[in-house]
């Protein structure tokens, strides 16, 4: 323990666990035992413990509830045949929460806070790290205002906090996914490449309407011309057409810098897969599709891992996709993740955190 840092731990007198069915664990239901709770007040952060998970008492006049000045992370713990923790490139998740904060007027939390507070919460829950195949603690940072004031500008006080959630897959089954031509997600000079809490209250409206037709997910496109495929509701999106990988590039502002999207960028090149960072008009989707020249789609994301697309639906129509085969390229690059994830491979790329 960094003792510099000074983290309270107050653990909890009953436990979960016991009453957790690890064999049937859908995404998000279940927190753990505790959390990591640190408050910045008066220009610095302070406060740093672990706690038992309990509501928080807020005023009314929190500024998150009324503006949204929110911002959150997404990383997984597994554990290793050995028993051993991993934690998947927990540092690029630091790194992005302190860029999303940035555009969102918060303060920046320092590294040390950050992987401090979840060692700490994992040394304190390591046992609601799943043993089950497939299965892991999905980690949950985030960081919010915390002041009690009406008026718009940014808060003077906030909150950062780690939860922790046994997951299973967020898809249990391929998805089928809609083209959006109609609403946006983010534009030019937006918040879309930040993960901040409003972007995704924006997206449950179309996202439901396409539900209720049977879609599981949006396919957005940009958000002026509609032409161009950006990614998807809770992941990036790639697809494989002639042998090509391909992926909208991150440069614009308007899409999440995936970190699952980097690392399957990273070993299909070293794959030797030819890639291209480059956006996918619908047109060129819609031909790909008719002319059976598109051989995958897929969402990568850290909740979604790599989610296989069946379907797709461009203005009305549906298009089934080829059924994918187990030497498809995406259930490679999922299992060569999931080999790194479970420390069943050399971790060449200095991705995994031990615990
Ligand atoms: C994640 O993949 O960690 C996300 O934050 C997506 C979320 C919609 C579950």
């Amino acid at each position: 323990m960094d003792k510099t840092l000074n983290i309270d731990i107050i653990k909890s007198s009953t436990s979960k666990l016991e009453t957790t069915n690890f064999d049937e664990l859908s995404f998000g239901q279940t927190i753990s035992d505790h959390m990591f709770v640190a408050d910045y007040i008066d220009g610095a952060w302070q406060n740093l413990k672990v706690v038992p998970y309990a509501p928080l008492q807020l005023n009314p006049a929190n500024a998150t509830l009324h503006y949204g000045q929110s911002v959150f992370e997404g990383m997984k713990a597994y554990r290793n045949e050995q028993g051993e923790i991993l934690v998947f490139r927990g540092d690029a998740n630091q790194q992005r929460l302190n860029e999303s904060a940035k555009r969102m007027c918060i303060p920046e939390l320092p590294k040390e806070i950050f992987m401090e507070g979840m060692r700490s919460l994992l040394e304190v829950d390591r046992e609601w790290v799943p043993k089950q195949t497939g299965c892991s603690l999905y980690l949950r940072p985030f960081i919010f205002a915390a002041d009690d004031y009406l008026g718009i500008r940014p808060s003077k006080k906030y909150k950062f906090m780690i939860l922790a959630s046994p997951v299973g897959k967020y898809y249990a089954k391929p998805v089928a996914v809609k083209v959006e031509t109609r609403f946006a997600r983010a534009i030019e000079g937006g918040t879309g490449a930040a993960k901040a809490a409003g972007n995704y209250a924006g997206s449950l409206y179309p996202a439901l309407k396409a539900q209720k037709d049977g879609y599981d997910q949006l396919l957005w496109t940009d958000g002026k011309t509609h032409q161009y495929i950006e990614e998807s509701g809770t992941m990036n999106v790639m697809f494989v057409i002639d042998g090509v990988l391909i992926t909208a590039p991150t440069t614009t502002g308007t899409i999440l810098k995936g970190i699952t999207r980097d690392s399957v960028l990273t070993l299909a090149k070293e794959m030797g897969m030819p890639v291209e960072e480059r956006f996918l008009t619908v047109i060129e989707l819609e031909e790909a599709l008719n002319s059976g020249k598109l051989e995958e789609a897929f969402g990568t994301g850290t909740a979604a891992t790599v989610a296989f697309i069946r379907l797709i639906n461009i203005h009305g129509k549906d298009y089934e996709l080829p059924e994918v085969s187990e030497d498809a390229f995406s259930v490679q690059i999922l299992e060569g993740l999931d080999n790194i994830k479970y420390g069943k491979v050399p971790d060449k790329y200095n991705w995994i955190m031990k615990y």
